[in-house]
């Protein structure tokens, strides 16, 4: 491949590709995963220069799957090896937050992860009512200082509590959201928390598990039953929200002839205007390893550029559809009560 991939510098010794890999597709409701395969995949994305990998706890055998490959690299002893870039998320259940939990749940992902320091925990937190939230992140930043990871960051943390953990006086250096053409919540006041704080977004459902692709193009709108993964399910009911089926049909006929214009894909289209945005940093696009495979072409992400004509077009989009800040809330309250 002839492209340069996009790098970014998230913080002091972290530099990630601005194209993540997402493993949220290995654990088991994306179709079955076979160990062996996957890890030959993997390979192949990092040998194309898609290093970053983005995983949780609570992602089945993610985390053991990035150890395993972790040690494949160390065996081939290149230099390539030093790019490997592993995000993980601490996801616990919203109980109170001791030092002893917190840190039992680091020395797993270590564990697991076959690294001795974690580039990045992403902490999620499930209900606000329950302020151990805060508990949590000052273990965790302990744990930072303790060496046992190197950089703090939040995952479907609202602006309000960005800002909370912001005056508590603990440093975080991303929040990875959901961000995509239908879902553009960030911007409305995430965007300038970011920019004052020096925080970036690492944005997710930016294809729509898949939606955003000549595949669906000029496609009847899918039953439940059609929808063979869970990240096709979440993003159906996205598309509900947001405008409906025919309205999305609408818009995959814009982004495809723009797509043809620049000689890409939709799926290069929709990840290109959110790589775009402000303060994102990247971009993580699921990875169902060993049962399908798109590295040649989000490669071409990287090839091109949207003109300002491109972006109006897509975004009159968002005076015909439903404003999801209204109907859901800021990013992430999907997941709260
Ligand atoms: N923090 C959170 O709460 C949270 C939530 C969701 C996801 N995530 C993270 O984000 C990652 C992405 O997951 P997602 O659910 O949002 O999925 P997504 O990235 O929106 O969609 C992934 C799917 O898009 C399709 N695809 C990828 N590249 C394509 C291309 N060039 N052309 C056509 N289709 C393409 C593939 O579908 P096929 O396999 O069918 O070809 C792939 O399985 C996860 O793995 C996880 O790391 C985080």
């Amino acid at each position: 491949m002839a492209t340069t991939i996009e790098m970014h510098k998230l913080a002091d010794n972290l530099q990630i590709c601005r194209i993540l890999n997402g493993m949220w597709q290995v654990s088991g409701s994306h179709g079955s995963i076979n160990m062996m395969t996957a890890l030959n995949e993997m390979i192949k994305y990092h040998d194309c220069g898609f290093t970053s990998w983005d995983m949780a706890d609570i992602y089945g055998p993610a985390e053991m799957l990035f150890g395993r490959f972790n040690d494949v690299l160390a065996s081939r002893n290149d230099v390539e090896t030093t790019k490997l870039t592993g995000l993980t998320k601490f996801v616990p259940h919203p109980v109170t937050m001791t030092k002893r939990l917190v840190e039992n749940a680091v020395r797993r992902s270590l564990q697991r992860m076959h690294v001795s320091i974690l580039d990045l925990i992403q902490f999620h937190w499930w209900d606000y009512q329950n302020s151990s939230y805060l508990d949590a992140l000052r273990h965790l930043d302990d744990l930072k200082h303790a060496g046992l990871l190197r950089h703090l960051g939040l995952t479907n943390f609202d602006t309000q509590r960005m800002q909370e953990i912001s005056d508590a006086g603990l440093r975080f250096v991303s929040n990875q959201v959901q961000y995509s053409i239908l879902d553009q919540r960030p911007a409305v006041q995430m965007e300038q928390f970011c920019k004052k704080n020096k925080v970036g977004l690492l944005a997710y459902g930016t294809l729509a598990g898949g939606f955003f692709s000549e595949k669906y193009l000029g496609r009847p709108e899918p039953s439940w039953s059609d929808l063979n993964t869970a990240s096709l399910q979440k993003y159906k009911h996205i598309i509900d929200v947001w405008g409906g089926w025919d309205l999305f049909q609408q818009l995959l006929r814009t982004l495809s002839i723009i797509a043809k214009k620049h000689g890409v894909s939709i799926a290069n289209v929709a990840t290109r205007y959110i790589l775009d945005k402000p303060h994102v940093s990247g971009v993580i696009i699921g990875a169902r390893l060993g049962i399908s495979e798109h590295i040649t072409d989000n490669a071409k992400t990287f090839d091109f550029q949207l003109n300002p004509d491109d972006q109006a077009q897509i975004d009159e989009f968002s005076a015909l559809s439903n404003n999801l800040f209204d109907l859901i809330g800021d990013c992430g309250d999907e997941y709260r009560n």
